[in-house]
């Protein structure tokens, strides 16, 4: 019987060389591998493969313009996460992707964008505010809000005060710290301060299902349509590529379709838990 052709990359991971690592927090890691030359949109992840330990779905955090390298961010949970998070520069990590679909850049032209993130949920994002920053003329008003449980857990924050300037971002924290004189509370309750019209928004949001999930529910409340807001969803995945059913919820396998999906089609996921 003749062999299968593999699509190089897809099934079979690559070797990768790291470039470069950065502790972001005291969980979350961010680490710069050298690219396969494969392009890759905002919102997409990669299978990365720490040898020894196993393979995980990471989304793609770096800057899209960056054509040098392709950057995760890593937050230690379990066996794979923590291994990768020890990566360091020289190190070798096996890489199968990109995989999935990406935000809704092109929809939000003209529109105002709305960017709402909840922990290491604010990764698949970034390159979408790297995106905006860079073209902030093409979009109306840019907010983002992210919710850390505390300061200490706040990712890339020079980045978030770098795009102060360019577009309006609130911070706010589960539990202070001394020290901390930003907002309190959770990442929902900054919703009635963002300065956007729900009529010619685009929404997109990313972070612990709870959070989207009482995000979305203020979203309809603000007027917010339901076909004009995106998320993230997160599910254990193995192969990635539609063959195993891993990811499967309902009809929809979450890394064919997804990860990043229109929220009308699958505001209902957010109540199934995973099996
Ligand atoms: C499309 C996609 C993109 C992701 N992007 C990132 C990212 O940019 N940065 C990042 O740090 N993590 C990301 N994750 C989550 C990451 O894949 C998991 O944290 C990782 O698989 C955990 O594996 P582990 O062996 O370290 O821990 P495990 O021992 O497998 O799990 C530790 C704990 O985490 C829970 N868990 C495991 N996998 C997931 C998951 N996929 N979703 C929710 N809970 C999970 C387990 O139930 C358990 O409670 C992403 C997941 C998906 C599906
Ligand atoms: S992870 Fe195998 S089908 Fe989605």
């Amino acid at each position: 019987m003749a062999a299968v052709e593999q699509p190089p990359g897809l099934l079979t991971p690559r070797p990768a060389r790291v470039l470069g690592w950065r502790r972001e927090t005291a969980e979350s890691v961010t680490v710069a591998i050298e690219p396969a030359g494969e392009p890759w949109a905002p919102g997409q992840f990669n299978m990365l493969y720490a040898f020894g330990a196993g393979e995980v779905p990471i989304s793609i955090s770096g800057d899209p313009a960056r054509a040098d390298r392709v950057v995760h961010t890593v937050r230690s949970v379990g066996m794979v996460s923590a291994a990768l998070g020890r990566l360091r520069r020289g190190d070798w990590v096996g890489v199968r992707g990109p995989f999935g679909t990406g935000w809704p850049l092109a929809a939000a032209l003209g529109r105002d964008v709305l960017i709402v993130a909840g922990g290491v949920g604010l990764a698949p994002l970034r390159p979408v505010v790297y995106e905006l920053v860079r073209r902030r003329a093409d979009f109306g008003r840019v907010t983002l809000l992210y919710g850390a449980r505390t300061p200490g857990d706040v990712l890339f924050g020079r980045e978030l005060e770098r795009w102060r300037g360019r577009i309006d971002v609130l911070v706010t924290v589960d539990a202070a710290s001394p020290g901390w004189t930003g907002d309190v509370g959770v990442v929902t309750s900054l919703l009635r301060r963002a300065a956007f019209d729900p009529a010619r928004a685009v929404a997109m949001v990313c972070g612990p299902e709870v959070m989207m999930r009482f995000t979305l529910d203020e979203l309809r409340r603000l007027g917010q349509p339901e076909p004009a807001t995106w998320i993230s969803m997160e599910r254990n995945m193995h192969c990635a590529v539609g063959l195993c059913g891993h990811c499967q919820l309902g009809p929809a396998l979450v890394c064919r379709e997804g990860a990043v999906f229109r929220s009308d089609a699958v505001a209902w996921m957010l109540r199934v838990r995973e099996v």
